[in-house]
């Protein structure tokens, strides 16, 4: 009896490990679920120095990028490659809403967010706050940021270049690779509007 049971007994624990498995690798992806583990509730202040939490941009399908208006190259480009898929959704995305989260609240006053994202997409959003709020907004999303000093006495900062795309219950849903033409990368987030 023993010598039946076992190999079976083994073949099934093997297979709910499998389905764990299976289940662990393509959770992240499920459009309509998406994952908890990423994202979470942040009071900020937008470019016009209005308080707004997850709530206000919930509803709708939407992108998160961290940065800062000081950064020499990875912000400025992602912006603009955020615009041009922005663009390139045409009418579909008329709503979409990209949050630009500073993770350098000392040099990034709304007034500053609001002076820099000028120059990019209107439907980027410059959140910024006290250091307390930016750092929660940070380990919510599970970003990196860390604060390097430069030879010149100055400091800038190293910072997470993910842009995250969120469902409307602020779940994430992917990582929005921007490495292709905007129109590709408006396609795959066409998707998941
Ligand atoms: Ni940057």
């Amino acid at each position: 009896m023993r010598r039946t049971l076992l190999p079976i007994l083994a073949f099934v624990v093997g297979l709910v490990g499998l389905c764990i498995a299976a289940f662990a690798v393509l959770a992240p992806k499920t459009q309509e679920g998406g994952t908890s583990s990423v994202g979470g509730p942040f009071t900020l202040t937008n470019q016009d120095g209005q308080r707004v939490t997850e709530r206000d941009y919930a509803g709708r399908t939407h992108l998160v990028f961290f940065g800062f208006t000081h950064c020499p190259d990875v912000c400025p480009t992602t912006l603009q490659q955020i615009g041009d898929v922005l663009r390139a959704l045409g009418p579909k995305g008329k709503d979409t809403r990209a949050l630009f989260i500073a993770v350098d609240p000392e040099r990034d006053t709304p007034e500053a967010l609001k002076a820099y994202l000028a120059s990019f997409d209107p439907r980027i959003v410059g959140l910024t706050g006290t250091p307390e709020e930016v750092s929660a907004a940070v380990k919510a999303y599970r970003a990196y940021v860390r604060k390097v000093p430069t030879k010149d006495g100055d400091y800038t900062m190293e910072h997470t270049a993910l842009v995250y795309v969120m469902n409307g219950q602020n779940r994430f849903l992917n990582a929005l690779n921007l490495a292709r033409p905007p129109e590709e990368a408006a396609a795959e987030l066409a998707r998941m509007l």
